[in-house]
């Protein structure tokens, strides 16, 4: 697609997935047009070897917008990013047609992986304001991540991943019931210490129930004796 075509693609994508634009030359306002125009430019320069001269427009593009892409991501058709302060994309992240981004998010690398490092997500996948997405697995299509997520693993396609780490929530349009989180090979170590320890709580205080009535009735026993004796002392007097 020549760059008029890539222009027209950036007008219509912002047009559609932005309910907040009123006219469409508000469009070349957007941080997402402005940085999109340059990776398409640097990007093609990474890809004929000129590393330097794409790494600065790149930069120059981050500077400007606050959206730093890596000249290497490789992006598809329709990629909006609302907003855009903050967000990151590394080098080895592959993106998909139509996927949204809200500001602050971060397709990253965990520092342990060498080659691919970075995230693959493919068509139609939502990723919001502020989520982590830290590795070189993939996001299935269709997939929403929440807002403030960190996700570290592979989701499967038409989810929606929450929380920190990222779990399942929906599936297929379906609750995920918490039972079942392992059917969908995302283990939840805060949710399994938070059910020990309501479990461990239960234990404790039923515990302290039996041990709190064997204590009254040793009380009201030893109450009884101490009365036994002083009725026998009393009557041992009168004799
Ligand atoms: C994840 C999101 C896209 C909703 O997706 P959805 O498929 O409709 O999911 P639901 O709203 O049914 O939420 C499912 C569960 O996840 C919880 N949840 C939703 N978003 C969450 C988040 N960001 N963090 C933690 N939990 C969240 C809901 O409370 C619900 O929990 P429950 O089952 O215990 O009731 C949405 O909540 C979200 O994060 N939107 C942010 C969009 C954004 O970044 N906007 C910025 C504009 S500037």
């Amino acid at each position: 697609m020549g760059f008029i075509g890539r222009i027209k693609e950036e007008f219509q994508v912002i047009q559609e997935r932005d309910p907040a634009i009123k006219t469409p030359l508000e469009v070349l306002l957007y941080p997402s047009f402005r940085v999109m125009i340059q990776y398409r430019k640097a990007h093609r320069l990474y890809e004929k070897g000129h590393y330097f001269l794409a790494r600065w427009i790149s930069q120059r593009a981050a500077r400007k917008t606050g959206i730093e892409i890596h000249p290497g991501a490789k992006i598809g058709k329709g990629l909006f990013i609302d907003h855009g302060a903050g967000v990151i994309i590394g080098e080895t992240t592959v993106i998909g047609d139509n996927v949204t981004l809200y500001q602050g998010v971060t397709l990253g690398g965990t520092g342990k992986e060498t080659g691919k490092r970075h995230p693959t997500l493919r068509d139609n996948v939502m990723v919001s304001a502020g989520a982590k997405i830290l590795g070189s697995f993939t996001i299935g299509e269709n997939s929403k991540i929440g807002a403030g997520s960190v996700v570290l693993e592979e989701v499967p396609p038409n989810c929606t991943v929450v929380g920190v780490p990222g779990r399942v929530v929906r599936k297929e349009n379906q609750k995920v019931p918490r039972v079942d989180m392992d059917h969908v090979h995302l283990p939840d170590p805060t949710l399994e210490d938070i059910h020990y320890l309501q479990h461990e709580n239960e234990r404790l205080r039923s515990e302290l129930q039996k041990m709190s009535y064997e204590l009254k009735d040793m009380q009201e026993r030893e109450e009884k004796c101490r009365r036994a004796r002083e009725l026998a002392e009393q009557k041992r007097e009168k004799e």
